[in-house]
């Protein structure tokens, strides 16, 4: 069966243009994908605690050498890089936030990139044979004849960390322009209707 991954990180609900684009994409991927299951985390719904000391000690304690609470420590870290592993695809929505992922996100990212289980002591990326989708919402466009095309600094960093962990075969959908959803400009449906996105049905080997 295959298994879609879903991170979602907007706040605001109905109101979230991520969230709306990911409504499209999931629909669109189930109907492809009838016998496909969805997996979601949700970032908004449920917070995830910074990198602290105590697990930062745990990380760097092999595993034959941690005791029972620091394996307890890193247990939310190893659910969320188990979900990420046993996907075949994986989607990101998010918004952009001062031209970068919300630290939401971020926090997902410092716990699934674990030396050992996602990427290697050699420094190549464990997360393999999986394709990637991020739907990024943001107020201001970034397309190729922007002026600031420079600052889209959330595609790039996403694009980077999940090539770096393997993951080779990554599109991103941009929702730029989002703002004028919030001014009333255009409808949520319209806007969200009028972007390019293609999920595929996945042949499985
Ligand atoms: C705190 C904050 C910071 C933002 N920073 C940016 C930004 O740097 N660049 C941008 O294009 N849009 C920015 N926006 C606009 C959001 O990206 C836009 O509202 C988007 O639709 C949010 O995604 P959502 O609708 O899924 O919540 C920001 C919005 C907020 C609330």
């Amino acid at each position: 069966m295959i298994r879609l991954l879903v991170v979602e990180t907007s706040p605001r609900g109905n109101d979230s243009v991520s969230r709306s684009m990911t409504k499209r994409y999931l629909a669109e991927w189930q109907a492809l994908n009838p016998n496909g299951k969805i997996v979601r985390r949700d970032l908004a719904d449920e917070a995830l605690p910074h990198v602290t000391m105590p697990w930062l000690t745990a990380y760097f304690t092999p595993p034959d050498a941690q005791t029972a609470e620091m394996k307890a420590q890193l247990g939310l870290s190893d659910t969320l890089v188990r979900e990420l592993l046993d996907c075949d695809e994986l989607v990101i929505a998010t918004p952009v936030y001062n031209y970068n992922i919300p630290a939401a996100l971020k926090a997902w990212v410092d716990h699934i990139v674990r030396k050992g289980l996602t990427l290697g002591f050699d420094g190549s990326g464990l997360v393999t044979a999986k394709k990637a989708t991020l739907l990024i919402a943001s107020g201001g466009e970034y397309g190729e004849s922007s002026p600031i095309r420079d600052r889209d600094i959330a595609t790039q960093y996403l694009r980077m960390i999940l090539h770096v962990l393997g993951i080779e075969d990554i599109k991103d959908v941009a929702g730029g322009g989002a703002k004028n959803v919030d001014l009333g400009e255009i409808s949520m449906e319209d806007f969200v209707g009028r972007l390019e996105m293609q999920p595929s049905e996945k042949v499985l080997a």
